[in-house]
C-alpha cells in the first residue's frame, strides 16, 4: 500500500537507508531500556566508558537560549586557542557536517568528496541534501594525492577524517597541506578531528590563519565523555562561520547543553579529559598488543583514536568473534562492509574491566570450540 509519505516525499528518500548508527543497530527502545543498557558492554560507538556528574540550574529555562551561548563559546575559545568569531557550536559534529553541505552544495548540482573507508555521515548528509558524492579511496590509510588532484574544480567540499574513523590513524600534516594547496579556493576542506584529543600530534585548527578554505570539526562526544549531550564545534574563519550561521537552526544549543558543556570545558573538566585520554591511550596500547598476539588476527591498524580496528584471518573468524561477543552482551562494530576493510572489526576503548571481559570472552569462545562435546550435547 502506498502511504501518504511515499506519495508526497522526495522520491529519492523512499529507498534511502538512514545511517546505521551503533545505537540504531542495537536499539535501547524495547521497553527494558534501562536494564538492557546497563547489562550490555557498549564498545561499538567510540563513546567513553564512564560519565561525569553535572548539576543543572533551571532558573531561565522559560527563556529561549542565546543563538550561540556566550559562556560556551568563551569556554571553547579558551580551550582551542581561537577567537570567538571562529567558533560555531552545533548539535554534535554531525550537525556541522550537514550545515557545511547545505551551505556550500547546491542540491542536484554540486558534489562532496570523501576518502573511504571513512565516517558514514558525510555520504548520508550529502545524499539527504541531494549533493553528489565523489570517492577517492585512501591508499594505505593515507590520502591519494594524485587522484585528489584530478578532482579539483569538480567538488565543493572535501571531507578528510583525521584521526580517521574507522581506520584510527592521523593523516600526515603534509598531505593535508597539499590538499589545501591543490584545491585552493575551489573547495572547502573539512578536517574532521572528532578524535584529535587521543592523538599526540597537533590539531590543524592553528592553520586557520593561513587557509581561508579550512574548516575543522570537533566534538564533546569522545574525549569529553558527552556523546549524549549532542554538542560539537565547527571551527573556521569568520566569513565561513557567518555563512553557516545563516543555515543553522535559530536555537541549536539548548540551555542545559550549554551549561553542561561549559562545565566540561572549565579547568576541572579539562583535567578529567586529560586523565581519561591518558588512560585510554594505555588501554589502547594494551589491546593492540594483545590483538597482535592472537592467531586469528591478521592485522592491527595503528590508532590515534579511542578505538582499535583489526582484521581477522577470514570471514568465518570475523563472524565467530563478533557473534561470540554479542551473545555475551559485548557489542563491537563490524566494519567489514567498508571499502578495503574485509573481515575487519572495530573495538572502542572502554574501561579496563570491559576490555578484560572482552578478551576473556574471546578466549573462552575459542576454548569451547576445542572442548569435547558433553554427553547431552552428543
Ligand atoms: C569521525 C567522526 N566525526 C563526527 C562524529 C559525530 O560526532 P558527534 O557525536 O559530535 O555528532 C563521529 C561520531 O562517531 C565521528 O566518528
Amino acid at each position: 500500500m502506498t502511504t501518504i509519505a511515499d506519495k508526497l516525499a522526495r522520491e529519492e528518500l523512499i529507498d534511502m537507508v538512514p545511517y546505521q548508527s551503533a545505537r540504531r543497530l542495537f536499539s535501547m527502545a524495547d521497553g527494558e531500556a534501562d536494564s538492557k543498557f546497563k547489562s550490555k558492554i557498549w564498545l561499538n560507538a567510540n563513546e567513553a566508558s564512564g560519565s561525569g556528574i553535572y548539576q543543572l540550574n533551571s532558573d531561565c529555562i522559560n527563556r529561549y537560549p542565546d543563538f550561540q551561548p556566550e559562556h560556551l563559546i568563551n569556554a571553547y575559545a579558551n580551550y582551542s586557542g581561537l577567537s570567538n568569531e571562529k567558533i560555531l557550536a552545533t548539535r554534535g559534529a554531525d550537525e556541522g557536517i550537514e550545515l557545511i553541505i547545505r551551505t556550500f552544495c547546491k542540491a542536484y548540482q554540486d558534489s562532496i568528496l570523501i576518502c573511504p573507508p571513512t565516517y558514514g555521515m558525510y555520504a548520508i548528509s550529502a545524499e539527504n541534501h541531494g549533493a553528489g558524492i565523489i570517492k577517492v579511496p585512501l591508499i594505505n590509510n593515507q590520502l591519494d594525492l594524485n587522484t585528489l588532484k584530478t578532482q579539483v574544480g569538480k567538488v565543493k567540499v572535501v571531507f578528510l577524517c583525521s584521526p580517521g574513523n574507522p581506520t584510527g590513524n592521523l593523516l600526515t600534516a603534509e598531505s593535508i597541506k597539499s590538499t589545501l594547496a591543490m584545491f585552493g579556493d575551489n573547495a572547502i576542506i573539512v578536517v574532521d578531528e572528532a578524535y584529535i584529543e587521543f592523538s599526540t600530534k597537533n590539531s590543524t585548527a592553528s592553520w586557520l590563519k593561513d587557509y581561508p578554505q579550512l574548516v575543522v570539526l570537533r566534538t564533546l562526544s569522545k574525549a569529553f565523555a558527552l556523546a549524549g549531550l549532542r554538542c560539537g564545534f565547527t571551527l573556521a574563519n569568520s566569513d565561513i562561520i557567518t555563512m553557516l550561521s545563516k543555515v543553522i537552526a535559530p536555537y541549536p544549543i539548548s540551555a542545559p547543553v550549554a551549561e553542561i558543556a561549559s562545565k566540561a570545558l572549565a579547568t576541572a573538566g579539562l583535567e578529567q579529559v586529560s586523565i581519561r585520554v591518558q588512560e585510554t591511550i594505555i588501554l589502547r596500547q594494551q589491546l593492540s598488543t594483545w590483538l597482535t598476539e592472537q592467531k586469528w588476527c591478521k592485522k592491527v591498524f595503528s590508532s590515534d583514536a579511542n578505538f582499535v580496528l583489526f582484521q581477522t584471518t577470514n570471514l568465518t573468524t570475523k563472524n565467530f568473534i563478533f557473534n561470540s561477543l554479542e551473545q555475551q552482551g559485548i557489542l563491537i562494530r563490524d566494519q567489514s562492509k567498508q571499502l578495503q576493510l574485509a573481515n575487519c572489526l572495530r573495538i572502542s576503548i572502554g574501561s579496563e574491566r570491559e576490555l578484560s571481559l572482552l578478551k576473556q570472552t574471546i578466549i573462552n569462545a575459542y576454548q569451547s570450540l576445542n572442548e569435547p562435546l558433553s554427553v547431552e550435547e552428543k
